[in-house]
């Protein structure tokens, strides 16, 4: 049997020690726990420290992932890191196979905002069946607390920072069953982090820009309507593809950006909330990190275990959105 099918066999995360609840969050802001409790299920975030990188943080959630599995980092072949904010613009990766001494890897980052994870697996699943590549850590992390207005309450309630991290390994069965990625550029106006220029500067002629990133804006309502209308089509599309139904489906893993669109999706797929992974009450939306970061706390806590069969999905900033559907399959 040729190994060129697909297992996801370990997973790690990690989350800074500082922790900021929605009480806490009142006295800096307009705002209550009764008002984003209610209206988002997110009680409490974990907050990166000056002193923490995103490399510190995808770094220690990597050595987890690997402790579940069979092989160590000198058996790495690639390393994604997932993200929409690098320590260094030019890629964090790098930073990370040096920290891990994975010497033999060869690592990037790839940006697809809360999509990333979901995006960064069909992306690694790709180098393990044509073969080129046996053993890949795929890691979404984010720092989303250094780009936030702290001052804007319509978003620095929503967002937390974390890492998760999943090893991919060839195998001779596929577990990888089914997936469907999506973009629509024309809505990328809902939810932004974009460079701003601030000042022009004329060198010998040519003007040239000198700017920053601007803190994140969004329009609420508008993600909100995408997420419960295109989340919903894209697992069906990919259950379809994996020839599976949703009473299939062991495990709902959806990006924790609010326990409202978890639990209007799972209404519209008919999956009952006990199958739904929910762990955004404690950590608030980490972007690419949510999904890895709630999968590790499920395998680790014994809800997920081998053979589950998990729909996971990812929607966000792009517009993008994704479903994959796989086996779990720890060693
Ligand atoms: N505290 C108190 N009041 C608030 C707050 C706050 N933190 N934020 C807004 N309000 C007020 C508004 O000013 C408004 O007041 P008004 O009626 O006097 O104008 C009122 O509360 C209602 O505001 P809405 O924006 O209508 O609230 P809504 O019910 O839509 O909830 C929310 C807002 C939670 C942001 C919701 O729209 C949502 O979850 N959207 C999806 C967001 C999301 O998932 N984003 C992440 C995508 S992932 C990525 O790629 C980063």
């Amino acid at each position: 049997m040729t190994n060129i099918g697909v297992s996801i066999t370990g997973s790690g995360s990690a989350i800074p020690k500082v922790s900021l609840d929605n009480q806490q969050l009142s006295q800096i802001v307009d705002t209550s726990d009764e008002w984003i409790g209610s209206r988002t299920g997110i009680r409490k975030r974990q907050l990166a420290n000056p002193t923490e990188s995103l490399c510190s943080l995808a770094t220690q959630a990597s050595l987890a992932a690997l402790g579940q599995t069979n092989i160590t980092a000198k058996d790495i072949d690639l390393i994604i890191l997932a993200t929409s904010t690098p320590d260094d613009l030019f890629g964090t990766a790098s930073q990370i196979q040096s920290e891990l001494d994975a010497k033999q890897a060869v690592a990037f980052d790839m940006t697809a905002a809360c999509s990333g994870f979901v995006f960064g697996l069909v992306t690694a699943a790709q180098f393990i069946r044509n073969g080129v590549y046996q053993n890949i850590l795929l890691i979404g992390a984010d720092i989303l607390s250094r780009w936030v207005d702290w001052e804007d309450r319509t978003t620095c309630v929503l967002f937390g920072d974390g890492a998760g991290a999943v090893i991919l390994q060839a195998s001779g069965r596929d577990r990888l069953l089914g997936f469907e990625l999506r973009s629509d550029g024309s809505q990328n106006n809902c939810l932004n982090l974009s460079y701003q220029p601030q000042e022009k500067k004329i060198i010998d002629g040519v003007a040239v820009s000198k700017g920053t990133y601007q803190p994140i804006t969004m329009n609420g309502k508008e993600v909100y309507r995408f997420a419960v209308q295109k989340v919903p089509e894209v697992i069906e599309k990919a259950l379809f593809r994996a020839n599976i139904s949703v009473e299939e489906i062991d495990w709902l893993l959806l990006h924790q950006a609010n326990q409202r669109i978890l639990d209007a999706v799972a209404s519209r797929l008919n999956i009952p909330s006990e199958k739904v992974i929910s762990n955004l009450r404690n950590y608030g939306n980490t972007s690419a990190a949510s999904i890895p970061l709630a999968l590790d706390e499920a395998v680790r806590q014994g809800q997920v275990s081998s053979g589950d069969i998990i729909a996971a999905s990812g929607f966000g900033a792009g517009l993008t959105w994704g479903a994959v559907i796989f086996e779990w399959s720890s060693i």
